[in-house]
């Protein structure tokens, strides 16, 4: 049979990864391969894929719906090995008609052979930007979508329906320009600890090299004391934030239930992926770690149960032997009964906690209380030295005519190191490097450059400006006039801080 383009690779693929399922396994990393796979045929993210083992058609539901990662799938991939007593896949188009999922492809092993049994999704509108990837992975599977009727609203935009807290996964970014120094810090201190923190003032690339991170462990794992390559999820925290939403807690399921459902750390070790807290500061940490100190410390704690009833099963956390994380139990999350039975989250001794966190923040939002900070392995990741960031400003020059390049180059990397000298207010590159742009931008209309350079400084850097105290704005105001940077430019950037203010 003639088969589509690559789909003689794909259904191969696909079989290879099955083969891999061992379902008795009790790690829940043991589907990485075939949800990699499915992502990869939908050209969708791992993060939009999640796959679950089915028991039993009543459990459906449950399985696909008990993590938050799964609320932001696309795709959920039911795997079932009971083809022949009881299909799940009515269960599937039931769950889909009732908006709990978008997609779910049921994949079914009958007589020791799996198989695609079915692919059922919510009808959309033809423009809804989620149709290509679900038509992708029909094609590649060689499987027809059925669409059904949901009772869920498509008419919201795209990307808003589960934006909110959903965990963006790690990719690739350009190699930053980094104290060689940090760097040996940040590699030695994820080899030795299982939690490590990247503090420093805005803009130094903080959350740009936890993704370096993932990419050079993906390329050499030896170098940060690994084994294997690690995903990492990372998610931004905010002030709502609580135990529930950091580690797990009780919420109540459609049928009034009152249930466990896992937060982003059981999540990403459930994933086997470690977790990347973004701008941790953000939250208040101190308050809602909770138990997770005592876990850091390399102790078993118990974070829940499974049900309400007095006796029900303890969820428990803590440390694998294995480098890889492993769950146990997690059938008893979201069963009818929950029974006595425990669920066992262990961390592998290869996870880490990562975290960012902004220091010029930090009497703003919240500080990281002494008992917190000292579980953590906390990296300072400066702004670099003037010729580190005279190398990262280069290629960012581009946009500019050549006969104002190196005039603009030497005045931004002259503002650059007055704000580095002054104690009040040291900034990293980030917030230099869109300088540039803005200039070439405003040229053509005829704008002086120093104009418009201190208009594109202004809209960088003055919100952070505008929270000075006065004597700091003086003191930083002197070192840009010894500069002889920006000239009067600088007395107009104050009068608009006021209302920015
Ligand atoms: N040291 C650096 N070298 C090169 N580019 C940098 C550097 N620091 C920041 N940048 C640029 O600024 C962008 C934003 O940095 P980001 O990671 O958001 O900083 P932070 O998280 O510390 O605020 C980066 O993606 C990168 O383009
Ligand atoms: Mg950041």
């Amino acid at each position: 049979m003639e088969l589509p383009d690559g789909q003689d690779d794909i259904t191969h693929r696909l079989d290879a990864a099955l083969d891999g399922v061992a379902l008795s396994a009790p790690s829940t990393t043991k589907f990485n391969q075939l949800v990699q796979l499915i992502a990869d045929a939908a050209e969708t993210p791992i993060a939009r894929v999640y796959a679950a083992y089915i028991s039993k058609p009543g459990n459906l539901s449950v399985r696909l719906g008990q993590s938050p990662s799964s609320q932001a799938a696309l795709v959920k991939v039911a795997l079932s090995d009971s083809a022949e007593a009881d299909s799940p896949y009515e269960a599937a188009i039931k769950n889909v008609r009732e908006g709990k999922s978008d997609a779910i492809v049921v994949i079914e092993r009958a007589v020791g052979h799996w198989r695609v049994a079915g692919f059922v999704a919510a009808r959309r509108p033809n423009d809804d930007p989620d149709i290509v990837p679900l038509e992708r992975l029909s094609h590649a599977l060689a499987t027809r979508i059925e669409f059904v009727e949901s009772t869920k609203d498509f008419e919201a935009p795209a990307g808003t329906r589960r934006a909110r807290n959903a965990a963006v996964p790690v990719v690739a970014a350009t190699p930053l320009e980094i104290d060689p120094r940090v760097l040996r810090m940040v590699r030695l201190a994820i080899a030795t600890h299982p939690a490590v923190l990247l503090v420093g003032p805005p803009g130094t690339g903080k959350s740009t090299l936890i993704a370096q991170i993932r990419n050079e462990i993906a390329a050499d794992p030896a170098a940060y004391g690994m084994t294997m390559p690690h995903e990492i999820l990372s998610v931004t925290p905010d002030e709502s934030w609580g135990t529930r939403e950091l580690v797990g807690g009780e919420s109540v399921d459609d049928s009034g239930r009152l249930r466990f459902s896992p937060g982003w750390v059981l999540e990403a070790i459930s994933e086997d992926r470690w977790l990347a807290l973004d701008e941790v500061n953000r939250a208040d940490m101190d308050r809602i770690f909770g138990g997770l100190l005592t876990w850091l410390a390399g102790q078993e704690v118990v974070v829940g149960r499974t049900g309400p009833e007095s006796g029900a099963g303890a969820i428990r956390l803590g440390w694998a032997e294995t480098a890889e994380s492993q769950v146990d139990g997690l059938e008893f999350l979201g069963a009818e009964d929950s029974g006595i039975d425990p669920v066992v989250y262990q961390a592998g001794r290869e996870w880490r906690l990562l975290g960012t966190y902004n220091s010029l923040d930090a009497h703003r939002v919240f500080r990281l209380g002494m008992a917190l900070g000292r579980r953590f392995r906390q990296v300072p990741v400066p702004a670099p030295e003037i010729d580190t960031f005279t190398r990262a400003l280069t290629p960012r020059l581009d946009p500019l005519p050549h006969e104002i390049r190196e005039g603009i180059a030497s005045a931004i990397t002259a503002m650059y190191a007055a704000h580095l000298n002054s104690d009040a207010i040291a900034l990293g590159p980030a917030l230099f490097l869109d300088l540039p742009s803005y200039v070439a931008a405003g040229m053509p209309s005829g704008a002086p450059a120093p104009e418009l350079l201190s208009e594109a400084y202004l809209l960088s850097v003055g919100p952070l400006l505008a929270r000075l105290e006065e004597d700091s704005l003086d003191a930083l105001g002197v070192a840009l006039s010894q500069a002889d940077v920006l000239g009067d430019g600088w007395q107009w950037v104050r009068i608009q801080l006021r209302a920015l203010a």
